[in-house]
């Protein structure tokens, strides 16, 4: 069985709600871990958490998760992944598989941009980047809210979440992010 950790930051819900989706998809198959990045983890402006990295050492498939702040990753995530350059230079990190998933406000507020950034982050580490495969389901007639990706995302998942506690990734977001961790988790057991 292979190991798939989902490595997310999440502010105020959003994306922790899509990362224990991503999660319970993989963990079908693999053994699959939700491992959040806390402010708490960095120190004067670095990440400063080997155990947490030297746990994704040993890990098949990483998949990513952040909220997108002012179209890109969160300062906390990009703190992380800057943590994670002396994997780069020592190709720790080569050959495992990555994803990646963002929530945002606005229908798109930029979150390809996001995406983006993580998967120039995998290619750079030598990863094997897993885009989202799953179709959008409005074109079958299906509902905005039990749509799978809605959003029409191929890079990875994308939830756009309306402000207030009330909101919280749609049932087809969640249910996108839930293929997403299936199918990372498929890849990296038959590596
Ligand atoms: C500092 C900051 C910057 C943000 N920038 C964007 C943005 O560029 N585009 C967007 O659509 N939403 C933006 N938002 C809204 C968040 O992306 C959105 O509320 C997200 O779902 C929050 O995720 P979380 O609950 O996991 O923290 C921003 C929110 C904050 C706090």
């Amino acid at each position: 069985m292979s190991i798939v950790k989902v490595v997310f930051f999440s502010g105020s819900g959003n994306t922790k709600a899509l990362a224990e989706a991503v999660h319970k998809g993989a963990a079908k198959s693999a053994e699959s871990e939700l491992m959040e990045v806390t402010g708490e983890m960095i120190e004067n402006g670095r990440f400063k958490n080997e155990g947490f990295l030297e746990k994704l050492d040993k890990a098949d498939a990483i998949i990513f998760g952040s909220p997108t702040y002012m179209g890109m990753v969160s300062g906390q995530m990009k703190c992380f992944f800057d943590g994670t350059s002396q994997r780069w230079f020592q190709g720790a990190w080569n050959s495992k598989f990555a994803a990646g998933f963002t929530t945002s406000l606005g229908l798109s507020g930029d979150k390809q941009s996001t995406l983006s950034y993580m998967a120039t982050f995998a290619f750079q580490h030598g990863m094997i980047w897993i885009g989202c495969d799953t179709p959008n389901e409005l074109f079958q007639g299906k509902s905005m809210e039990e749509a799978t990706n809605r959003l029409s995302s191929n890079t990875g998942v994308m939830s756009q979440v309306n402000f207030g506690d009330e909101y919280k990734p749609t049932p087809g977001d969640l249910k996108t992010g839930e293929l997403l961790g299936e199918r990372v988790a498929k890849y990296a057991n038959n590596k």
